[in-house]
């Protein structure tokens, strides 16, 4: 379903990836970590069209993916959930969710928005809270739920799990893969908490100074605990 190839790219003069590859297969979840500043953030970044592309390739059910229109590539099936999970504060939670669905039709809106309520009743009790006052835990929800509302065929996730506490973290990461079974979406996770990601996904990859370190089962890497270190060094 995606395919980079030999990517390179970065911000203005500086290079943060030099050649890096990754593959998701459709309803597979597949985690990408490695440790600060590698540029994980940076692959998620140029997946979804807000960076250009300096050489190699990104495809996306054979489609070319050009480094230039974000929203073009909403409608072809990718949304993002982006580090530290902005929400617009000012706003209720269910404008929030309206924003997440900006290229769908009104009534299209709509029953998305009663279907995304029922995925999630917390945010459905706080609809017309301003999602500033919402806390922590709710407000990554509010995010992981908006990038859903167009129905996406591919949900990239940065570091759901920031900044919460370890029961929080357990209820998101339930909710990452229950949504992952019920809708069959691919995910694609950037995540810190390393244990808890390769229990939830198939595959990972780990990426240090730009280029992948590591690729296989997560299984298989789950044990290895020199390995894992080593990735982490
Ligand atoms: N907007 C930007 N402008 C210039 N440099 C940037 C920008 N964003 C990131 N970088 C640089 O690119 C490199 C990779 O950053 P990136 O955010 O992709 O890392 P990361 O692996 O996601 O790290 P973390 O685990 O801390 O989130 C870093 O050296 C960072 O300083
Ligand atoms: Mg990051």
């Amino acid at each position: 379903m995606l395919e980079i190839k030999e990517l390179e790219t970065g911000y203005g003069k500086k290079q943060v990836l030099f050649g890096m590859h990754l593959e998701v297969c459709t309803s597979e979840i597949v985690a990408l970590i490695g440790p600060n500043g590698a540029g994980k953030s940076t692959v998620l970044k140029a997946v979804c069209g807000l960076l250009p592309l300096w050489k190699g390739e990104i495809r996306f059910n054979g489609d070319v993916i050009k480094g230039s229109n974000p929203a073009r590539n909403v409608a072809k099936g990718i949304t993002f959930a982006p580090q530290g999970s902005l929400v617009f504060a000012d706003l209720t939670v269910k404008e929030n969710l309206e924003i997440g669905g900006f290229q769908l039709s009104r009534n299209e809106l709509k029953t998305r928005i009663v279907q995304i309520f029922k995925m999630f009743p917390v945010l459905k009790e706080r609809a017309r809270y301003d999602a500033g006052k919402l806390s922590g835990g709710e407000q990554q929800m509010l995010a992981l739920a908006r990038a859903l509302i167009p129905k996406p065929k591919l949900l990239m996730l940065d570091e759901p799990s920031l900044g919460l506490s370890p029961n929080l973290v357990k209820v998101v990461f339930e909710k990452i893969v229950e949504i992952n079974r019920e809708v069959g979406v691919s995910i694609l996770i950037v995540e810190q908490k390393v244990h808890e990601v390769l229990d939830i996904s198939k595959k990972v990859y780990s990426l240090k100074l730009g280029q992948i370190a590591y690729e296989g089962a997560s299984e298989s890497l789950k044990d290895d605990k020199t390995k894992l270190k080593h990735l982490f060094l």
